[in-house]
């Protein structure tokens, strides 16, 4: 009895302490929990948003032992680790960044306190979110913001967001990765069909974003002799440039993942009439397809810009692994809303869209889709078994991202990595400067006149590998070392050796993160699209090409017994792989009116550590546990 009442006692105690500390909202200060520099482009604000509307509210904890993730990162994907190649399960990745209680508490603490009825605060399924319906007024008040209704100017899509800013009490924000909906906008990687189809009348129109591939027209005459790899790269070239012969051994243990973002879509009879010239034995043999989220190749439309990315990457990628190599298409969208790279993660990792969330309905595409004539079944939440070598040649301008949308996007590659993932990035196809040739003002705001550089992301992520792309000079042998080729049209401007001497604030001097990791080239591709051979260029092209031969790398190792190599990056930039790598040392990557950066020897961000020598880079490999 006694017992009982000091029990008692004590926990009214507790409860009386509990209420007397600050816990309200009014009790901590409010600083900025996230800020937007600029609206990505194309999008006004048209109205505030109607003060009894319903938002999904939904607040995304900061994931446990986020801050050791490279640390345990290392621990797997460093030559020099007693843990090389231990990579982790997807339970125990998710078992170690679940989010705390004390998080789960706190931030539900803050929601009553604000007037959030408790009924109304719902956690998730698995702890790493909590939800509530609440009116814009309601989210203004918490947040100390603003509500707009946005539109975008060549689509007749509308989109809720906020101001520039959201706030959160100091105590608060610690615990929370980001609240949605706010100020985030992940355009979709592709824009709707209407704005493609305009597109595709031009077939020199770039496509979406820093990556895409373009294209010199067509071509009459295709060339299948390493004499003619200056003017025209087919598969022989690719292998002559980089000794890249192999026949696999385990191919039923080994994987590589083609990324595509419908629209974008490769056409069968494409890959059959490149077999035909370039790889006979793989006529009729297609991509393993796995369709995320109603992802389609059977697109109704037709064009460079639908077909050139599909095509390209898909007759590279499965002419290099050859026949005995299945090559896994992950096609990502319905082309009605597509996809983002949100969608295709969420896919991968239930962890991602269930613990962690990374997937909302008012910026990442919404399924089952709301529109008419979409994909009607749900988000796909895990399931899907990562490829060991995953390629994506499409990205984004990293100003039009938040930089916690970022983080947390990273931070997932991150995971992929620490299950023994490679995932590559092509690294953007405008130099220094971001899509189009964007670059930014001073205040980082992208601007026609700025002269700051714009980076794509996730090239700027520093545990993906980013790829860029080089060219085999105009004239030369296919045996010359190639130079960089960032963009095209000023490939006769490179200037070589030249000391980049630019103002304060012109780029990131903290030297945190620089890309490319590598390359490959990238220009003068020969793919067969639409029905007939163009001459195609882009870091498009490179990612494909160095997936196939990091394929090859870990069909070795798997023979052996061997863990796939993972995230490389680590390996890479060590010593003992230096003459792994053609050093590229002539090239730059001009933007924002510089010429960007001059390759060098060694490593330079135009051409990373340079592009692979087969035979060496395996060998390399091979020597790691
Ligand atoms: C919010 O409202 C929607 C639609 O009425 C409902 O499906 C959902 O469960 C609600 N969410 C919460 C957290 O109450
Ligand atoms: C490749 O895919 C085909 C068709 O799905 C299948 O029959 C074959 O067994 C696969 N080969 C390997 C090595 O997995
Ligand atoms: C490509 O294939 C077509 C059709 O078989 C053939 O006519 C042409 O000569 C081939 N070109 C080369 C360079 O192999
Ligand atoms: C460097 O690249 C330029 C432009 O493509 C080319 O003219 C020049 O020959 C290259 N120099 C070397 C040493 O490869
Ligand atoms: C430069 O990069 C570092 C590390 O990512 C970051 O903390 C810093 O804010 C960046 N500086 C600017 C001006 O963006």
């Amino acid at each position: 009895m006694l017992l009982t009442t000091r029990v008692l006692l004590a926990l009214a105690l507790e409860f009386t302490l509990a209420f007397a500390l600050p816990s309200g909202s009014e009790h901590s200060p409010r600083i900025v929990h996230e800020s937007r520099r600029s609206l990505p482009e194309g999008w006004t604000p048209v109205r505030r948003a109607e003060p009894l509307t319903t938002l999904p509210f939904r607040v995304a904890l900061v994931q446990s032992n986020l801050e050791s993730i490279e640390d345990y990162l290392l621990e797997v994907s460093h030559p020099d680790s007693p843990s090389y190649g231990n990579h982790w399960s997807a339970a125990k990745v998710a078992e170690t960044f679940r989010p705390s209680a004390e998080s789960v508490d706190v931030v539900r603490a803050w929601l009553v306190d604000s007037g959030i009825d408790a009924q109304r605060v719902k956690l998730s399924a698995s702890g790493g979110w909590l939800h509530a319906n609440v009116t814009v007024e309601e989210a203004e008040r918490i947040l100390d913001t603003k509500y707009y209704i946005y539109e975008h100017s060549e689509h007749d899509l509308e989109h809720i967001a906020c101001d520039n800013t959201y706030h959160l009490p100091e105590r608060v924000s610690k615990h929370v990765e980001l609240i949605t909906p706010t100020l985030h906008f992940d355009l979709k990687v592709k824009r709707g069909p209407a704005m493609k189809r305009s597109a595709a009348k031009n077939v020199g129109q770039p496509g979406f974003g820093p990556v895409s591939p373009k294209t010199t027209g067509k071509i009459q005459t295709i060339f299948n002799e390493l004499e003619h790899c200056n003017e025209q790269i087919t598969p022989i070239c690719l292998r002559a440039l980089y000794n890249f012969v192999y026949t696999p051994f385990a191919a039923s243990k080994n994987s590589i993942g083609i990324v595509e973002y419908t629209p974008q879509a490769y056409l069968p009879s494409d890959l059959d009439i490149f077999f035909t010239n370039f790889s006979k034995s793989q006529i009729g043999q297609r991509p393993t397809l796995v369709s995320i989220d109603g992802g389609t190749i059977d697109v109704p439309y037709e064009g460079f810009g639908y077909n050139g990315e599909s095509d390209l990457d898909l007759q590279y990628a499965m002419s290099l692994v050859g026949k005995e190599q299945n090559v896994t298409l992950y096609q990502a969208g319905d082309d009605v809303v597509g996809a983002s790279f949100n969608n295709f993660l969420d896919a991968l990792d239930g962890s991602y869209c269930t613990f962690e969330g990374g997937n909302d309905p008012n910026w990442d595409a919404p399924y089952p889709d709301p529109y008419n004539g979409g994909y009607e079944g749900p988000n796909q939440c895990g399931g899907i078994t990562p490829a060991h070598v995953i390629s994506t040649s499409y990205s984004y301008n990293e100003y039009e991202l938040t930089p916690f949308y970022m983080q947390r996007q990273c931070a997932e590659y991150a995971k992929l990595g620490l299950m023994g993932v490679t995932v590559l990035y092509s690294s953007g196809d405008y130099g220094v400067a971001g899509y189009s040739g964007v670059c930014l003002d001073a205040d980082g705001n992208p601007s026609s006149s700025g002269s700051s550089f714009a980076p794509s992301f996730p090239g700027t992520c520093p545990y993906i590998t980013s790829v860029g792309a080089t060219q085999v000079n105009p004239g030369a042998k296919v045996t010359d070392p190639e130079s960089a080729c960032e963009q095209k049209s000023a490939v006769d401007t490179y200037l070589s050796n030249y000391p980049p001497s630019y103002p304060t604030g012109t780029y990131n001097t903290s030297g945190s993160r620089a890309y490319p990791d590598l390359s490959a080239n990238g220009a003068n591709y020969v793919v067969a699209i639409d029905g007939g051979y163009e001459l195609v260029y882009g870091t498009s092209a490179s990612s494909p090409v160095t997936a196939a031969i990091l394929s090859a790398v870990n069909d070795a190792r798997l023979a052996i017994g061997r863990k796939p190599i993972g995230f490389i990056n680590p390996a890479i930039y060590t010593a003992a792989f230096k003459h792994a790598f053609n050093d590229i040392t002539n090239g730059t990557n001009p933007g924002c009116g510089t010429v960007g950066f001059p390759a060098q020897p060694g490593w330079d961000p135009v051409t990373g550590v340079g592009t692979p020598n087969f035979p060496l880079l395996l060998a390399a490999f091979l020597l790691l546990p």
